[in-house]
């Protein structure tokens, strides 16, 4: 008998000690089967001359069959995460450990280590999976050398680096680069391949794949495009090159992520790699590129250059998002690509920093590492990097990532060694900076402004409030980018980057004839709150003038919130002037469709909450919902003669997927979801019959169902796509989240008990469940039903996935913004959740730190 689950183990930073053993080379072979996967290994270790002690493996959900040392029967001690063996019982040289194991990937429905998609094996091994496939030190700071040998009858048979053999129901495989045991990874399936080619700046001819299922062919041409721009891209920003003979990536239908960067053998949920016009939207397609283009550059930062434990995840994440950002900008439009990151980022980001989920960019403990792939290590850690290079200038960043690279190749390092990389390629001093690691929390800055005699002087403070284990915080770096606009609206003083380092500081502008209005904040330099006193006609101002793109949609959004508190508290019609201001954005042709679709976009129900709660009001969701409601019939009103003609302008012809089609595409539907609340939907109707694509089909579809309509089209859109898993996930979804609040919780349970929902597909799951807690006044619908019904959801799909159910519980992050009743509803659902027996500790974890 086993005892009761034993309480969950805190990890702690602080507690890093280096391996007993390193590894050499490791030799595997799979003989694949169902239910009964043999997995034997060849390991090859040198003890740790620094930190000599036992040999620790980690091992869960392993049957061993048989193991030895140096061909030798030892004593060993196996319980249900590790194997060990006594330092005396070990050669104090370096010793081939062998192992049998037996494993059942048909069975594992947590999707992690090796499992079964539709027929074909596949892995998932970052961050702890690899230990569900064998005994070994699964801890990333232990790289070895792989050789791989698959035993199977199915056709193709894939694993990391270069293939070295291929016979009658086998094939090998050499990975030649060191790598830790997360970036291991095997497929074996009926699988085709769209082929492509890549030669290196240095003549390196690379094979590339891309596997998919029979029948998905068709639509891999756009991500082989993103992956030879991206490995083009790599070779002109950073002056890094592949560095194998083959490249392949493989789309499976059940992955808990978005993709994975195993060495040479990138894996990818279907949904971030599978394109075609007639099945994705342009959203779709600049996702995958942006997917491709990030686990591609991992090959370095990530891969050859890796993390030496997992506190570090930021290391290789928000430098590689970083990466991908660039990449996007550069393919598409910074401006467009800087307001679509700051939405996520504050949506996401902000929101978790906000929170009772707050932790550090370089968090100092967890319990399952799991659920610290966050908005926080990834999007924060992203931005950390961008303030890096603005603070440090383009010609020093890159200086210093060469020393990075060049000094870190085949190490596993830490933020310490990532930052010293440029204090020695600077000489600058970046210990202040390296705040942004270790403080949670989004900082709030306050500026006031005084002018005279020809000198502007803004001063600013910065505070960041208390977040979980952090009550105190001290000043951080903060690059400022600010502009002057003059009151003609002509640029006065370009932007200039203002170092903040202390609590409040000062900066002055001299020589200036009129009183400017300065734009601060440009390019949404740093990611922090900015409390500003404005008021509307300075905002209009300066979404009029203002020529940094960002700051000009920061105006129309924040007279757009401003609109929406003033409906919300007090009832106050929107004004002329806000009406006014939109219409000049929206009919002005000189601007970038792309750019001004996004100024229509208006703030959403959950920001508004947030917005709400900070000012000091409970936010009510119903109220929130109608207001925006009530706005968007205004809008329509005031903007009907504009709208038809803008929504004709911007009709493409053929589909291509570029910035200059997608830009024309999103304005035209955010046009046609105005038009609709006048036309009756006859607009969006005869689009939707008549669209070639998927943007415009969904998008006209979405128009009519947040006007309360489009249940024929609904119904004709399950029809036509039923047979596409990832079409149907859309059908799923938009219902969920477009439902009337009264009606989400109800049309999300039914779905759940629709033929073809699924809990075992996370994609299926998300459509649905992640869908419900984005539609925010239907999730906080009084009541509580959607609440009850996600913890059920939850609670069940824990059994067989605790990863993707642990992440489904941030929804309930921002339970502390409302009123008593649902606060007590929601705890009640947490708590239901928390008292379930056998609970994992992934989701264990998750609802006590919501709890707090
Ligand atoms: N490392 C992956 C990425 O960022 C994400 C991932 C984490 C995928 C854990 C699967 C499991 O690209
Ligand atoms: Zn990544």
């Amino acid at each position: 008998m086993k005892d009761a689950t034993p309480a969950p183990q805190t990890i702690f930073l602080r507690d890093y000690e280096a391996p007993h053993h390193w590894v050499r080379d490791v030799a595997l072979t799979f003989r694949l089967a169902p239910r009964t996967t043999r997995v034997i290994s060849r390991i090859t270790f040198v003890p740790n001359e620094l930190n000599r002690g036992d040999l620790v493996l980690n091992g869960e959900e392993l049957q061993l069959i048989a193991a030895t040392v140096d061909g030798a029967i030892v004593n060993m001690e196996v319980d249900d995460t590790h194997l060990r063996i006594a330092s005396a019982d070990l050669p104090q040289k370096p010793f081939v450990f062998e192992a049998e194991v037996e494993i059942s990937p048909e069975t594992n429905t947590a999707l992690e280590g090796l499992y079964m998609s539709n027929g074909m094996y596949c892995t998932q091994c970052e961050a702890e999976g690899f230990r569900k496939i064998t005994y070994y030190p699964d801890r990333p700071d232990v790289m070895g050398v792989f050789t791989v040998r698959v035993e199977s009858d199915l056709p193709v048979l894939l694993s990391n680096g270069n293939p070295v053999e291929r016979g009658d129901g086998f094939a090998v495989w050499h990975d030649p680069w060191p790598k830790p045991a997360y970036l291991f990874a095997l497929v074996a399936g009926e699988l085709v391949n769209h082929p492509g080619r890549f030669t290196t700046a240095s003549g390196r001819d690379v094979e590339l794949n891309i596997w998919v299922r029979p029948g998905d062919e068709d639509k891999c041409a756009f991500g082989m495009e993103a992956l030879r721009k991206s490995m083009k891209w790599d070779e002109d920003t950073y002056g890094r090159e592949y560095d194998l003979d083959i490249f392949n990536i493989v789309a499976v239908d059940d992955f808990n992520m978005g993709a994975m960067e195993n060495k040479g053998l990138n894996i990818f949920n279907s949904s971030c790699v599978l394109a075609s016009k007639e099945t994705s939207t342009d959203a779709n397609f600049e996702r995958i590129e942006g997917i491709i283009a990030h686990e591609y550059f991992h090959n370095w930062t990530g891969n050859r250059i890796t993390c030496r434990d997992w506190f570090q995840l930021c290391l290789k994440e928000g430098l590689t998002v970083y990466r991908d950002q660039m990449f996007s900008g550069d393919m598409r439009s910074h401006a467009v690509k800087r307001i679509e990151e700051v939405l996520a980022l504050r949506a996401r980001q902000f929101r978790e920093d906000n929170g009772p989920l707050a932790h550090p960019v370089r968090p100092e403990s967890f319990v399952e590492i799991n659920n610290f792939y966050t908005a926080t290590v990834y999007e924060k850690g992203a931005e950390i990097i961008g303030m890096l290079r603005r603070l440090i200038g383009d010609e020093a960043y890159r200086k210093g990532c060469d020393l990075y690279f060049e000094r870190h190749d085949g190490e596993a390092v830490t933020i310490e060694d990532w930052l010293k990389a440029f204090e020695d390629a600077t000489g600058r001093d970046l210990s202040q900076f390296a705040r942004w690691y270790s403080q949670a929390g989004t900082p709030r800055l306050k500026v006031s402004e005084s002018f005279a005699e020809g000198r502007l002087t803004l001063t600013f403070a910065q505070s960041t409030p208390p977040t979980p284990g952090q009550p105190d915080k001290a000043p951080q770096v903060l690059p400022i980018a600010v502009g002057l606009i003059g009151p003609n609206g002509d640029e006065v003083v370009e932007t200039r980057v203002l170092e903040m380092t202390e609590a409040t500081q000062s900066f002055t502008f001299d020589g200036l004839g009129a009183r400017p209005v300065a734009s601060i904040l440009r390019d949404f330099s740093a990611p922090v709150i900015l409390e500003r006193e404005m008021d509307a006609a300075t905002r209009a101002f300066l979404l009029a003038h203002d020529t940094d793109p960002f700051q000009k949609w920061e105006m129309g959004r924040m007279l757009a919130k401003d609109t929406l508190v003033a409906l919300i508290l007090e009832d106050t019609p929107p004004a002329r002037d806000y009406l006014d201001a939109i219409r000049a954005v929206l009919t002005d042709d000189s601007l970038d469709p792309a750019f001004r679709a996004l100024v229509l976009g208006l703030p959403g129900e959950d920001d508004l909450a947030q917005t709400l709660f900070d000012a000091g009001v409970t936010p009510d969701p119903q109220k929130i919902h109608d207001a925006r409601e009530t706005l968007r019939g205004s809008l329509a009103r005031h903007l009907s003669d504009a709208l038809p003609t803008v929504f004709r302008q911007m009709e493409t012809g053929a589909f291509v997927p570029d910035a200059d089609g997608s830009g024309k595409r999103a304005l035209r539907l955010s046009v046609l979801s105005l038009l609709t609340l006048l036309d009756a939907g006859k607009e969006a109707k005869a689009l939707f019959s008549k669209a070639d694509n998927m943007t415009e089909q969904a998008g006209a579809l979405a128009a009519l169902l947040a006007a309360g309509l489009g249940e024929e089209e609904l119904a004709a859109f399950g029809q036509m796509w039923r047979h596409d898993r990832l079409v149907m996930d859309k059908w799923f979804a938009l219902q969920v989240a477009l439902a009337a609040p009264a009606r989400a919780a109800d049309v999300a349970r039914d779905l759940s008990h629709h033929p073809d929902f699924t809990m075992k597909n996370p994609n299926r799951f998300r459509a649905v469940f992640g869908a419900l807690p984005g539609n925010h006044a239907g999730f906080h619908h009084a009541g509580g039903a959607a609440y009850a019904l996600l913890a059920d959801q939850i609670i069940a799909l824990d059994a067989l996935n605790p990863q993707t159910a642990a992440r489904m519980t941030g929804a309930f992050e921002t339970w502390r913004r409302y009123d008593a009743d649902r606060q007590a509803m929601i705890r009640a659902a947490l708590e239901r959740i928390r008292a379930k027996t056998g609970l994992s500790r992934d989701v264990t974890e998750m609802v006590t730190r919501i709890l707090g």
